[in-house]
């Protein structure tokens, strides 16, 4: 499914509601370092939507992003056969953002080239991509299988 009509298939309300669900999350944001509040809320193919925000450590390096927060809690809620649709981040300082590679790597787990991002782009326009764009060639589990 092409770009644009993957992101057809959910509603401009259906995306609007996600993006402030994601927004509604970084509210929770624990980040007194960075002080960049982020959320993120998943739409699971059953219509299921979890959300989970940034966790940050005086390590650094343990912080956890809001969409690792959000696919534990999926997971661990809904189980591992959970399936994305789509994925919506946010953050409440005004900024452009994007999932971060490592966090490309880990929706890839449940989702496909096709799964809907909805992110905040320059200026607050809410822009749309995919994450087979995000990620293209991304490692999946099938490479993990002796041939
Ligand atoms: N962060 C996320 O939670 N998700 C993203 O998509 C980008 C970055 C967090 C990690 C860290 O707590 C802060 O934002 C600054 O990088």
């Amino acid at each position: 499914m092409s770009q644009n009509a993957q992101s057809a298939s959910l509603t401009p309300e259906q995306q609007a509601q996600l993006r402030h669900l994601a927004e509604a999350a970084a509210a929770h944001s624990y980040s007194p370092y960075s002080h960049f509040r982020v959320g993120a809320a998943l739409l699971l193919t059953d219509g299921a939507i979890i959300t989970g925000c940034n966790v940050e450590n005086c390590s650094y390096r343990l912080t956890s992003c809001a969409e690792q927060g959000a696919i534990a809690r999926a997971v661990a809620e809904h189980g591992p056969g959970i399936r994305l649709r789509a994925v919506a981040v946010a953050n409440l300082n005004s900024a452009a953002s994007m999932p971060c590679g490592a966090c490309r790597q880990t929706l890839t787990e449940f989702g496909d080239d096709d799964t809907l991002i909805l992110y905040p782009g320059e200026n607050g326009t809410p822009e749309a991509t995919t994450l087979g764009e995000l990620l293209p060639h991304a490692l999946r589990l099938e490479y993990l299988e002796p041939k």
